[in-house]
């Protein structure tokens, strides 16, 4: 079938999540264009897709866009209409209000509220239908992450022929914390209409499992569940599920040629220049968003320079901060404080024409944010809870000089992978602080071997192996499953 005519919905690989690959941007002189959706998820999907000729279901990012189904850079787009109602109660409330930081270990605290509630059921239900219409029979369908839970057991009941797989991206949090959910009964019957439902840790399924015993009455294996190996087993009457980990990744090698290229060293060079020619560049690449602990590293490099600990004659810090979620309190709060302490720090280290911190709130083009990694000394990951966090794997990848030192926080995903990087706990400034110091003052060769090691992990583990790992064990399911205990 011709790639050019989407619209027969027979599509044979499905992704579904909430915002397409590319958002769709509405100009002042009337004319649109679409441009990257911020965040990993499609960091890590958009390549899989590219390489599967699959068709991406999900929503343009901008309100009331009733579009058809459009061809977009080789990609087959399926997109589902959000009113500005629906944004305002599924994606910012429910989506981004509650389960965001619910999962994220109640950082803020998260609103339950009955409105958003049936707001995410509605569009949840659209995201089902829209599904069922783009896939062929015997598809195999991919659903993504926290605003889709409920879809995996709606497309199942339209269309029982589908193999569903699903992935969480975020955080699976503590049951101690999930009981809090007033419709957590709902989410974990929705996704156990999937075949198999991925996390990126161990710890993340073997909570889920739990849950379905105890929430959804369901019997469950007992044993501990491997990184892509050893799943765990939920008997759904005749049906079985499988629940795994599957910590995502990068496109590693595509980065480690790009960040090789002449122009891109050139770039890194210019960018060195251009700060001043420190002796230590520090970065932070997040989306702003209070998970990523950007308070903590501005705390953190503020102290030190109290202390004398740093010099702000030769250390910069760059924060490249792309926007997200604007609209939601605790994120028009946290940007008010995180832009007060870079300008006090500015005001009391900085110099005219030489700041300490270089804050930039915009999202980077792709080929400058490489050049950022292959110039930075020293790059700053310190979030107080985060699924994965790709921007340490990118760091990684890009670091073929075997330069640079990695500082990564313990409640990341990447943590487990990256053991070489300089760990610290974000809930103690101290131990910030002295990571930071001996990140920024390691000897060389000790660098290098550190870097050596995070690249052979970075390299060997990419997302194409991510990728292959889930949708594997979701065609193969696995014979005789182990032995299961009752609720
Ligand atoms: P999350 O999915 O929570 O946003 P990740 O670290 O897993 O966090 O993924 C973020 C992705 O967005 C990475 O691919 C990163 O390079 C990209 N990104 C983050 N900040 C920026 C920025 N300021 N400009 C451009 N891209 C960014
Ligand atoms: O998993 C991280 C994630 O929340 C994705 O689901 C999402 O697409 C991305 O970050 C960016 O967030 P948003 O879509 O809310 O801008």
């Amino acid at each position: 079938r011709s790639t050019s005519d989407p619209v027969s919905g027979q599509a044979d690989f499905v992704v579904v999540a909430n915002r397409l690959p590319v958002d769709l941007e509405r100009l002042p002189d009337g004319t649109t264009r679409w441009k990257r959706s911020p965040g990993g998820l499609v960091t890590a999907l958009e390549p899989i897709l590219r390489r599967n000729k699959g068709a991406w279901v999900g929503w343009a990012g901008v309100p009331d866009a009733e579009l058809d189904p459009v061809v977009e850079d080789d990609l087959e787009l399926y997109p589902v209409p959000l009113s500005a109602a629906e944004i305002a109660d599924y994606y910012e409330g429910f989506s981004n209000a509650t389960l965001w930081p619910l999962y994220h270990d109640v950082i803020v605290k998260p609103e339950y509220n009955r409105a958003w509630w049936n707001a995410y059921v509605e569009v949840n239900r659209r995201f089902a239908e829209a599904t069922s219409k783009a896939a062929a029979q015997g598809a195999t369908v991919w659903i993504q992450d926290y605003q889709l839970q409920l879809v995996p057991k709606m497309l199942r009941m339209l269309r029982p022929d589908l193999t569903i797989g699903f992935f969480l991206h975020i955080p699976f949090p503590p049951v101690e914390l999930f009981m809090q959910m007033p419709w957590r009964t709902e989410i974990i019957e929705g996704l156990l209409g999937a075949d198999l439902i991925g996390f990126h840790l161990p710890g993340g399924a073997q909570n889920f499992l739990y849950l379905a015993r105890k929430l959804a009455g369901q019997q469950t294996s007992r044993g501990n569940v491997g990184v892509r190996s050893k799943l765990g087993v939920v008997q759904v009457g005749f049906r079985t599920v499988r629940v795994g980990a599957f910590p995502i990744s990068i496109d590693s090698g595509q980065l480690d040629e790009q960040s090789r290229s002449k122009s891109i060293r050139d770039r890194a060079r210019k960018i060195r220049k251009e700060l001043g020619n420190p002796k230590h560049i520090m970065l932070g690449v997040d989306r702003l968003d209070y998970t990523k602990g950007i308070d903590v590293r501005l705390a953190a490099l503020h102290e030190l320079l109290d202390e004398n600990r740093v010099d702000p004659a030769d250390t910069v810090l760059v924060q490249l901060a792309t926007p997200s979620r604007e609209r939601v309190e605790s994120y028009v709060h946290m940007r008010g404080e995180i832009e007060q302490s870079v300008s006090r720090i500015n005001g009391e280290y900085g110099e005219v024409g030489r700041p300490v911190v270089h804050y930039i709130h915009r999202p980077i083009p792709r080929d400058e944010l490489i050049a950022f990694f292959v110039a930075a000394d020293v790059m700053l990951v310190t979030p107080l809870r985060d699924g994965m966090n790709l921007v340490a794997k990118e760091y990684v990848a890009c670091r073929s000089d075997l330069g640079g030192a990695l500082l990564l926080s313990e409640f990341t995903g990447a943590a487990a992978e990256l053991r070489q990087a300089f760990l610290c706990n974000p809930h103690d400034l101290d131990s910030v602080k002295d990571a930071m110091e001996q990140a920024l003052n390691q000897p060389k060769e000790d660098g290098r071997r550190h870097m050596r090691a995070l690249r052979r992990q970075v390299l060997a583990h990419d997302v194409d192996r991510w990728a292959r790992s889930f949708l594997d064990a979701l065609a193969h399911g696995g014979a005789a499953g182990p032995a299961l205990i009752a609720p």
